[in-house]
Order: C-alpha cells, then structure tokens, then sequence
C-alpha cells in the first residue's frame, strides 16, 4: 500500500488530509481522511467504511451509511486526531449495478441479505485487508474502531492488527431503513440496539402449515415403511408449463415463491431432479434463502451423462447419482473421481432408473424424505407409478405454450387420475400454491 497524493480537505468538521493509496492487492484506490497526528499512536480512532454512493454521496435514506460517515467524520473532529479509511467496495462488494439490483429485490420484500443472495453473492463480500495495509501504511498502533458489525472487528484482528475497542453508532431509525436495519442485527449479527423502532418482525409466512403437515405426515411414512414420503415440487405457468422450450430453463415462479421451495428444500432430507433437469439448469440444490440443512442430492441418471463440470458437483454434500447396470463404467469412474456416489439400481423396460427400487435404496440409506424438484420426466413418472405422497405446486400468472408438467397420458379411465385430496390453496406472492396428498 503505497501513498499516491494527498490534500487538505477543509469540511464543515474541520481539516482533514485526505490521502490516496494504490496497492498491490486490488485494483480499487482506496482512501484514507485523517485528522491531526495519528502515527506510532495507540487506541486512535477510526473508522473503516465501505464506499456506498447512494447513502454517502446522495443521502439515501434506505441504509445508515452517510449518516455514519458523518458521524464518524464528527467524532474524530471531536477527538481533535483520527482516522476513517474510506475502501471502495461498493455495496457491500458486489458494486453499484448488482447493489441496485438487490434494492430492487429489497422492494419486492427480499430482507438486504436473501437480496444478494437471489443474485448468486455472497451475504457479503467485502474485504478488510486493505484497511489493515492503510493502518499500517500511516503507523498507526492500535484503534478504537467506531462501529456496529463485529465481523470488522474480527476481520482486522485476524490479520494481528489490535483493536482495543469497540465504539458503538447509532443510527436513526426511519421507515426507509428500519427493514434494512432490522436484517443487519437478524442476519449479520449487527450488535444495534433499535430502541423498539424496528418494524414488527414479518409474521411466518403463509405457508407454514405445510410445513408442518410434512414433516409430520413424512416422519410417519417413513416409520411404517422404511421408505421416504415423496413430496413433487415444481412451478408452472397458467397454461401448465414448466418451461417455454424443451431442454431450456425458464423462470416461472417470483421471489416470493423461491424463498418457499428454499424454505421445503429445508425441511426434507434428500432432492432428486431428473438429468434433464440437472443438464438444462445445473442447480446447485442448496437452501439459501432460508435457515436450514441442504437436502441430500439426488440425481437421475441412467447412462451417467452428467458432465464433470456440473454445480452439483462442487456443492457442499456428495451428489448421489442413480443409474443403472448399462451405464459405462468409465463415466462412473470419471464421476467418482469428481466427487459423487453411483447408485446402480435395476432398469425399468424401457431401459431407465426403476424409481420403486430407488425409493427403497434411498429409505435404507437413511432418508425419510425426499423432495422431487422435476421436470417433467420424472414427475410423469412418479405420478404413473403412484410413487408420490404429496404435490406442491406453485401456478404462476403467466402463459407460457412451451413444455408441460406432465408429458405423458397417466391412465386412460379419469377416475384413477392421481389427485390431490383435500386440496388447500395459498397465495404466495403474486403466484399461487396448491398443497395437498396424492390419492
Ligand atoms: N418449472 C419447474 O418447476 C421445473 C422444475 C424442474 C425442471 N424444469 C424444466 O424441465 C426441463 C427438463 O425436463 P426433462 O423432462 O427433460 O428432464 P427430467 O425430468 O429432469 O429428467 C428426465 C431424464 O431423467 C432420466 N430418467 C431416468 N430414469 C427415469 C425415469 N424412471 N423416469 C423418467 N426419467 C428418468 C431420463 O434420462 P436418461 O434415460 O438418460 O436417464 C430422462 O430423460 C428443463 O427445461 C427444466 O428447466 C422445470
């Protein structure tokens, strides 16, 4: 970190210095505004703020970070000596476009942290090493560091640099930021005290009840017969497709809605999706929008076409993949090789995974329940074979006149279509969900 050009700055607190540093770490020019004598100091005070145009340059009501840029800039003028390093990782590092991305998200109901999430981020993606290198680089000893996120304090003492203090800001809450506010001390640990300003916590979401239903009804399958209650998940449009062309991934169902799927991923030990599926969207399979374990993986995949490159891959549990005896042992090696577990199962006439013997193979690995996420291969197939215990299908209000859920004529006589009984209905966003036990 090496000192480019420095000014004064004279601001309505007083003189600072304001210094300019190029790097070797990143390719960001980070910013330090100091005020009196702060080098071979102890316990100075500073503050490391991350860059936020729309709060520190427009006064933007929807977070607190002009407001503690000031603050900070006060209370080091107040002192008479301190420092605030100014880095430019924009919106908590993901920059400027993909920061006003989320806030859009944040208006469709998305808490700061799900926002940045939906959009394939990290909760947070800053990093602290070039605020040790400016501290450093101007000599200073120890801080008090003014701030509300123990994740700073512990970023820069893990890099040996002494933080003797932790000075608390507060902020003012308003309507605008009180969300915001409220996910920083839920969702990121912010040691903030709102003062009873927060906005009421949202109530649980509408579909709870279903929640609970399955893993009552799942623990008690899976109790008498060994084998895991299968729950078929997906969305579809009005006119009952899952996508606009065969092979291809289409965005069916909103926001809302994916936080449900994420929140039913959670609460069922094990996801299967078809290699169709796992070839046109290569899903990862994860929860992310809520708390909660990843389900076990499962894929099916007669021939083992499932490339070595696939998100499923490099996730965090070990892919399952079901196949049969005619798939090449090569391909089963290279997979393995790659990180997953083959399952060989018996074929069925036509040559594919017999999902009856699946269900069975999975419940003796201990699986209890089992969440079928498509597409439309293998939910046809489950539903002809009556292997599913529950649906929950999300309807969106679009059309779509592409591929459809089910793609294949389940029985001849309509008093032996599967059905759900007892059918309960929720609105999900702008989506729909209908719930209920397969007969
Ligand atoms: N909207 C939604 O909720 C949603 C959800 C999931 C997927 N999708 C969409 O659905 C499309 C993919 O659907 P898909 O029908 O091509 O794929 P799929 O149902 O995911 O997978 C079908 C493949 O699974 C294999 N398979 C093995 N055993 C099977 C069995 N017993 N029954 C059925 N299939 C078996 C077959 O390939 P092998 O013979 O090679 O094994 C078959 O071609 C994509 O466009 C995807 O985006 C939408």
């Amino acid at each position: 970190m090496t000192r480019t050009a420095a000014a004064r700055i004279p601001t309505p607190d007083g003189e600072f210095q304001l210094i300019h540093f190029r790097n070797n770490w990143d390719a960001k020019e980070h910013l330090a505004l100091v005020m009196g004598e702060v080098t071979g100091r102890t316990s100075v005070l500073v503050r490391v703020h991350s860059e936020c145009f729309t709060g520190d340059v427009l006064g933007s009501q929807r977070c607190d970070c002009g407001e503690q840029l000031a603050a900070a800039m006060h209370a080091v003028a107040v002192e008479g000596s301190g420092v605030i390093v100014y880095l430019r990782q924009e919106g908590r590092g993901i920059g400027l476009a993909e920061k006003l991305r989320a806030y859009n998200l944040q208006d469709e109901g998305y808490d700061t942290v799900d926002a940045n999430l939906l959009l394939g981020h990290q909760a947070d993606e800053r990093d602290y090493t070039p605020a040790v290198l400016i501290l450093q680089a101007l000599g200073v000893a120890s801080i008090r560091l003014l701030t509300n996120n123990p994740a700073k304090v512990e970023s820069l003492q893990s890099h040996h640099f002494p933080v003797v203090q932790r000075i608390p800001m507060q902020p003012s809450v308003t309507h605008e930021n009180a969300a915001y506010l409220s996910a920083k001390v839920r969702r990121m640990r912010h040691l903030l005290d709102l003062n009873g300003h927060v906005a009421a916590q949202t109530d649980a979401p509408v579909y709870t009840p279903l929640l609970t239903q399955l893993s009552k009804q799942a623990a008690a399958r899976f109790h008498s017969t060994g084998q895991p209650f299968v729950t078929l998940s997906y969305a579809q449009s009005l006119d009952g497709c899952v996508a606009a062309q065969p092979g291809k991934h289409l965005d069916i169902s909103a926001p809302p809605s994916l936080t449900m799927t994420h929140a039913l991923r959670a609460s069922h030990d094990g996801i299967l999706v078809g290699i169709g599926t796992a070839l046109a969207d290569d899903p990862s399979l994860t929860v992310r929008l809520v708390q909660g374990d990843n389900p076990q993986p499962v894929v099916v995949d007669s021939h083992l076409r499932l490339p070595a490159s696939a998100k499923l891959l490099q996730m965090p549990r070990q892919v399952w993949i079901a196949t049969t005896d005619a798939a090449p042992q090569e391909r089963q090696r290279a997979l393995e090789a790659a990180g997953a577990r083959i399952l060989r199962l018996p074929a069925t006439a036509n040559g594919q995974v017999d999902l009856a013997a699946l269900l069975i193979r999975l419940g003796e690995m201990g699986l209890g329940s089992l969440m079928v996420e498509g597409g439309p291969s293998i939910l046809t197939s489950f539903l002809a074979a009556r292997l599913a215990d529950y649906a929950v299908v999300t309807v969106a209000p679009i059309f779509v006149g592409g591929v459809h859920a089910v793609n294949q004529s389940l029985d001849p006589s309509p008093e032996k279509l599967p059905r759900i009984t007892n059918p309960q209905i929720v609105q999900v966003g702008p989506d729909v969900t209908i719930w209920g036990a397969l007969a």
